[in-house]
């Protein structure tokens, strides 16, 4: 390893990762191998996700957009990927950290369904003192380790079911909230760095997001007819908590108090086609590259076919991959279903 290459993956070390439902963190080094052999110095995530993506390509230097429509995805882009030089200083901490007289809407909502009294109560107090920092990188900085620290004591990482089911003991259950925020703090202010480059998140439905850059990396929900891609309905706390629930309707008959899910053209038989194609013509003329997996629609010929409108170069590139968990599980352990990932470059 060059003594550059060693610097990228030092800092890259530091991405302060969860489980995220098709995160392609175990799968980074196959794609880089791919778009490492292209040439381009700004890049676009459309679909940012856990940002792993933009993180790593911002240790490589490159100028990196996100995008995503999930404000939680968006804070932790802010952070460390829009953000180049704010961390949180011991004095910011002790001011999140007070006691306050907060109204108690966490407590008041969510007692009994995710987390215990002290860890609601604690979610209630921080989420209030977070609201009255200054300034945007240290609030969102803020942000991204609460949500860090709900998913770390939250088993499987995900909202969809009331109390601890699947809890298997692991430490990260036994922690208190606070005490994986003290921790995500920290990890969350080494991951600041500076590129040199002026990188910038956005908070869009993609659809209606335009941006210039050499490269787009789309990596939407992939579209299985059988199972649901839902985003909003698996991360809807951590998504509410950082909208500290502004302009979100909870849906008080359902067991886990969440809200109607964001409408994503992705999660439809009869939209997802068009919505790559609008997609496809909207970056024409930059390098269009998509992740997608081989049980999903469109089929692997159908979008090679779709891409090849716009670009007279479309490569497919096969990434033997085996999900851990979400839309996937069922396959897991069975060689014939192996779900294989692609990596569709069209120049
Ligand atoms: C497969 S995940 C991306 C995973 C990401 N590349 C990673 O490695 O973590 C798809 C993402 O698309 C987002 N999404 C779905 N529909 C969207 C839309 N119409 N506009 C913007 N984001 C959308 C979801 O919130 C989710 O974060």
């Amino acid at each position: 390893m060059s003594k550059e290459e060693g610097a990228i993956h030092k800092q890259f070390h530091y991405f302060p990762g969860t489980r995220f439902m098709g995160s392609k963190s175990k799968i980074i080094d196959q794609i880089w191998k791919r778009l490492n052999k292209v040439e381009f110095n700004t890049v676009l995530d459309a679909f940012g996700g856990s940002n792993v993506i933009g993180y790593f390509l911002k240790c490589h230097g490159k100028k990196v957009i996100t995008n995503d429509f999930l404000t939680f995805s968006y804070i932790t882009s802010k952070a460390i990927i829009e953000n180049s030089f704010e961390n949180i200083t011991e004095k910011d901490l002790s001011v999140i950290l007070k006691s306050n007289s907060n109204n108690g809407f966490i407590e008041n909502t969510f007692k009994d369904i995710f987390y215990s009294l002290e860890d609601i109560q604690f979610l209630d107090t921080a989420r209030q003192n977070i609201s009255e920092l200054n300034n945007e990188y240290k609030k969102a900085i803020a942000l991204a380790a609460l949500v860090r620290a709900c998913v770390k004591k939250r088993s499987r990482g995900i909202f969809t079911f009331s109390g601890e089911r699947y809890n298997d003991g692991r430490i990260d259950m036994q922690k208190t909230i606070k005490e994986h925020f003290k921790e995500s703090i920290k990890l969350f202010n080494k991951a600041v760095f500076d590129n040199g480059k002026k990188n910038k998140s956005y908070n869009k439905r993609t659809e209606l997001l335009k941006v210039k850059a050499d490269l787009v990396y789309l990596d939407p929900p992939y579209f299985t007819p059988n199972s649901d891609n839902d985003y909003t309905r698996r991360y809807h706390f951590i998504e509410g908590l950082v909208k500290n629930w502004e302009g979100l309707i909870i849906q008080e008959h359902t067991a886990v108090k969440k809200f109607e899910s964001y409408k994503s053209p992705f999660s439809k038989k009869d939209t997802v086609y068009s919505a790559f194609d609008q997609l496809f013509e909207k970056y024409r003329n930059s390098i269009i590259t998509i992740s997608y997996s081989s049980n999903s629609l469109p089929s692997k010929g159908e979008l090679k076919e779709m891409l090849g409108k716009y670009k007279s170069k479309v490569t497919v590139h096969e990434i033997d991959h085996s999900y851990s968990f979400g839309n996937q599980n069922h396959k897991i352990g069975n060689p014939n279903n192996r779900v294989k990932e692609y990596l569709f470059i069209g120049r």
